[in-house]
């Protein structure tokens, strides 16, 4: 049988990350045979091709016995799946078709595996076939029946790029991997290729949605949804054969900028009409097309308070103009005042979402989504689970993360957040018996009628290593598999991602290589937060652009964003007896753990409370001492990891072991600064010297 082979896109300038063609092995060096139609079958077909054109396998047709077998089913045969089997959250009972529209069923027998995905949805056909791909070996090996599907739906990427070059944020806001993917200077990039490679990529970690412009929509991005939506339809184009939609960010003053209307109201019916006619043309072009993302009322993006409307009113008034087509909104839950004063000690920005957003539960339609930073704040490292989450059981929830760097070292750092973002999963907002944060953006629990899902800003980029850092590969990668299956475990992903890239059985000495990236990547969130800011104060950080150390850098600004350090103590107060009342926008046990610095978590003691330098931690340090040993210790960490780096020379690509070294010798640098710089600063407060004796400035 004839099968032409996938062009995997890949020009020998741009990183294979987690597909390599050895990845394929396994798939690529057997008889496979790919039963079904429609493009997302053709993807697979072409990909079981490229894989066999490199292996020696061969694809063969329904006369032939094959090793792989994949295959569409009439969805009369169906069954609901159940829990358990391989794969934890997403195991089944083993029916030949799953319904979920990604889901599909492994058959792994003696004598052949066997891929069945729902003819009406072939997107499990494709998603099967990454999972044989990511097995191995191993999927050749005989196991239980499973059907797996994904937990969170969409698994979606925000792409914070601009089309035009932003004079301050440049081609890509907080982008730390080149220029966009997607746009240059004003235009589409045109390297289809390039795109093409990147859904492949997407596609085979579980990702199904990408939104394709900055949410801070400035005057040519806005023109992206009326007269230069060609350009979103090309980028469309691309990702569809790799099963991912496309969405835009919009600006809710869309009717007045681009349709010549007097008002964006969002009760005016002139503008209800210009978003109808608006997202009618756009699904003329897009059948597929995903829907809006919105930043309203945020940073200086215009929204309905200008109006006297609420932002339910704002995001119905979206969500009504996409209903007819299937479409969805994500409206970001991020609305806060950034020109507070930092005198006023009664506005604290941590509660303004819930603030806002609270009370509007169950006033959303079911097709908008209210998109809700994990953190209070703002991708600090550690920050508590937004309140948000737990506080609108009427309402779709999806919960945003960032794969992009900012806070936490720019992808010149290694700091691989799978550990925190799993985290963050797994918190149960109402304690024990209620769900978990993966299970409010699943849409369990509540009358929300579905969840919204899982988003995070992309860190990739026109970076040959797509992620600048290549180790920062593995936060992207990790992001598709936390949201498909949140209850996988970070060092499982670790491993996984390990053996895709690296193929660790190709190289002379496997286990060192093993064992040295675990170590490398492993333990990188816990050391970055150990040398920057301390117990979850946050910030610290340069203004503007956020790299590097600078500890009253936002002390007295009005973004919100203070850690209250005197002579006597750091750390602020939340609490509801003495502080701001944050703590008290949780639900039990919650709002009591963290009201009182005795039950609160260490980790986040200083962003709950004001304490003295002399508070006695739960390892039996004080936090002045803690906060000095942790910077000691950081340091020490970050060069440990590249000497380590170092070690792994002769096991590693020369391109990606040379781009891996020159960061690390950033990342040492700068973890010294951040070391420095915090430990003399609150010596000098504190006038409290370490009790080791080490040298500070
Ligand atoms: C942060 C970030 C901004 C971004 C904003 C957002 O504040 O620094 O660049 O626009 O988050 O999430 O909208």
């Amino acid at each position: 049988m004839s099968v032409t082979p996938a062009d995997p896109g890949l020009a020998p300038d741009i990183d294979p990350a987690w597909l390599p063609d050895e990845a394929l092995r396994a798939v690529g060096s057997r008889r496979v045979r790919v039963d079904g139609e429609g493009p997302l079958a053709d993807t697979v077909r072409a990909e079981a091709a490229y894989a066999c054109e490199r292996f020696g396998g061969r694809i063969v047709g329904p006369g032939d016995r094959p090793d792989l077998l994949l295959r569409l089913a009439d969805d009369s045969l169906g069954g609901e799946g159940g829990e358990g089997g391989e794969g934890g959250g997403s195991g089944g009972n083993g029916e030949d078709c799953p319904r979920h529209p990604e889901g599909f069923t492994l058959h792994r027998t003696l004598d052949r595996t066997t891929v069945t995905a729902s003819a009406a949805a072939p997107a499990g056909l494709l998603h099967g076939y990454f999972h044989v791909v990511r097995l191995g070996e191993a999927a050749f090996t005989p196991a239980p029946a499973a059907t797996h599907r994904p937990a969170l739906t969409p698994r979606m990427l925000d792409h914070w790029d601009n089309v035009d070059v932003h004079p301050v944020m440049g081609q890509v806001e907080r982008g730390y991997a080149g220029g966009s993917l997607f746009w240059r200077d004003g235009r589409p990039r045109d390297e289809p290729h390039r795109i093409r490679a990147y859904a492949r990529l997407l596609a085979s970690c579980g990702i199904d949605a990408l939104a394709v412009n900055n949410v801070n929509v400035h005057a040519t991005e806005a023109r992206l949804l009326t007269d230069r939506l060609d350009d979103v339809a090309a980028i469309a184009d691309l990702l569809r054969p790799y099963g991912i939609r496309t969405h835009l960010s919009v600006s809710c003053a869309a009717p007045v900028l681009l349709g010549g209307q007097a008002t964006a109201d969002p009760l005016d019916p002139h503008v209800r009409a210009w978003w109808r006619e608006t997202a009618d043309r756009v699904y003329a072009r897009i059948p597929d097309f995903g829907g809006f993302v919105v930043k309203a009322d945020s940073e200086g993006q215009p929204g309905p308070f200008a109006y006297g409307r609420s932002h339910a009113d704002g995001a119905n008034l979206l969500a009504d103009a996409l209903a007819p087509h299937g479409g969805i909104v994500h409206w970001r839950a991020f609305v806060y005042d950034h020109r507070q004063d930092w005198r006023d000690r009664t506005t604290d920005r941590a509660r303004a979402a819930h603030d806002h957003f609270a009370p509007l539960d169950g006033e959303f339609r079911p097709n908008a989504i209210l998109q809700v930073k994990h953190g209070p704040i703002d991708f600090q490292t550690r920050e508590p689970v937004s309140p948000v989450i737990g506080a609108m059981p009427r309402t779709r929830i999806a919960v945003e993360l960032q794969a992009t760097q900012e806070y936490t070292g720019q992808q010149w750092h290694v700091c691989a957040l799978a550990p925190m973002w799993s985290q963050v999963l797994r918190f149960r907002p109402h304690g024990e018996d209620g769900p978990g944060v993966a299970g409010v953006a699943a849409g369990d629990g509540g009358g929300r009628g579905g969840g919204g899902g899982l988003v995070a800003v992309s860190n990739a980029g026109a970076d040959p290593f797509w992620t600048g850092h290549p180790l920062a590969q593995f936060n992207l990668y990790a992001f598709g598999r936390l949201a498909w299956q949140p209850d996988a475990d970070p060092a499982s992903l670790l491993d996984e991602w390990i053996e895709l890239t690296f193929t660790p059985n190709r190289t002379a000495d496997p286990d060192r290589l093993r064992a040295g990236l675990r170590h490398v990547v492993g333990g990188s969130w816990e050391t970055y937060e150990k040398y920057t800011a301390p117990l979850g104060v946050g910030f610290m950080v340069q203004p503007g652009h956020h790299y590097g150390p600078s500890v009253d850098g936002y002390e007295y600004s009005p973004w919100g964003t203070y850690h209250f350090a005197d002579r006597d103590g750091v750390g602020v107060d939340r609490s509801r007896a003495t502080g701001t009342g944050y703590a008290a926008q949780y639900g039990k046990p919650w709002s009591d753990t963290y009201e009182t610095p005795d039950t609160c978590p260490d980790e986040l003691l200083l962003f709950f409370h004001h304490v003295p330098y002399g508070h006695v931690l739960r390892s039996g340090k004080t936090v002045i001492q803690h906060i000095y040993d942790t910077h000691f210790e950081g340091v020490t960490e970050a060069e440990a990891a590249r000497a380590l780096w170092a070690s792994l020379k002769d096991l590693v690509s020369p391109a990606r072991h040379a781009r891996v070294t020159e960061r690390y010798e950033e990342q040492v640098r700068c973890a010294r600064e951040w070391r420095d710089q915090v430990n003399s600063y609150f010596l000098r407060k504190s006038g409290v010297p370490d009790r080791h004796g080490r040298r500070i400035h």
